[in-house]
């Protein structure tokens, strides 16, 4: 890849911001599937930009053609999370490839996979963006040492985009916007194929260990992903139960703040914490019956 095409951030956030501040202008349209990472509500509007949220089906994918009828000529940018995050939802290569044959050239496309290692290889029909890019489309594919790398903390993150793209992001860009100890990490994470293999299997075996736990308990709506992560939706009466997590030693991400009334997100651990959570959740929800605040 020529290196005119690649921009690192102070994680992918950074390179949502700068999209946006690059791309969007105030008044100008961003369009999204309706619950996407949250980051793009925050940067659109940091850029003045309005932010179009489309409703997503019924299994909370996007709604591809509803989102292609809802691009206007005040439309700039159009973001996708693949997968989403909390959904965990994905949208398909086919269906990915149709999708942005059919935008107009006058739009940018983001196409964000912060959970890329987690499917790619793994997961039938999961897409790879550089195809995309590859192709000639307008699109900026972000990635990032956060998830597979643990590199979080640190905040180092990457895209890849039209030469054109990635000048003008690089234009509203701090200078030094990454530091020397976090590429330094991300050199020896890109280094460590094994560290990658062994936290992507452990992810694979456990997300499928968790979801088939939590499908098979009474009152619970797990939505299928691809990330490191599985969204829950709680039977009614959920309140105790987000901070009876906290009190047992168990942090969850309640997403009532995300668009989610009523749902929570996991993170996929070891065995022994994922054991953990299943535990406290099952306290917490024969108590929950106890008092009467079951889903019934
Ligand atoms: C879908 C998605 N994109 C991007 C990010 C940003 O990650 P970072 O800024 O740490 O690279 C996250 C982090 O949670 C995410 O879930």
């Amino acid at each position: 890849m020529p290196v005119d095409q690649i921009i690192l951030g102070s994680g992918s956030s950074e390179l949502i911001d700068l999209v946006m501040r690059a791309f969007a202008d105030t008044g100008d349209e961003v369009v999204v599937p309706q619950g996407i990472f949250r980051m793009f509500a925050v940067a659109a509007g940091r850029a003045g930009a309005s932010f179009i949220e489309v409703p997503v089906n019924e299994d909370l994918t996007p709604d591809l053609d509803a989102m292609r009828r809802r691009i206007s000529d005040g439309t700039k940018l159009v973001a996708i999370a693949n997968p989403n995050n909390p959904t965990g939802a994905f949208v398909r290569r086919d269906d990915l490839t149709r999708f942005v044959g059919s935008l107009p050239e006058s739009v940018l496309f983001v196409l964000d996979e912060a959970y890329f290692e987690y499917a790619s290889g793994i997961v039938d029909g999961y897409p790879n963006g550089l195809e995309l890019l590859a192709q000639g489309r307008t699109v900026l594919v972000t990635r990032t040492f956060s998830k597979i790398s643990g590199l979080a903390g640190l905040r180092i993150g990457y895209g890849f985009g039209p030469a054109d793209v990635v000048a003008a992001m690089n234009k509203v860009r701090e200078p030094f916007n990454t530091n020397l100890v976090a590429q330094a990490a991300a050199l020896a994470a890109l280094g460590d194929d094994a560290h990658r293999t062994r936290s992507r299997d452990l992810v694979v075996k456990e997300r499928e260990f968790l979801f088939s736990e939590l499908s098979s308990r009474e009152g619970l709506r797990v939505h299928p992903s691809i990330g490191n992560f599985l969204l829950v939706d709680m039977p009614a009466g959920k309140e105790p139960l987000d901070t009876g997590f906290g009190r047992r030693g168990v942090i969850i991400r309640p997403m009532a703040g995300w668009g989610f009334p009523g749902s929570f997100r996991v993170s996929v651990g070891t065995h022994a914490e994922n054991v953990k959570f299943l535990e406290v959740l099952d306290q917490l929800l024969a108590g929950a019956r106890g008092q009467g605040l079951s889903g019934a």
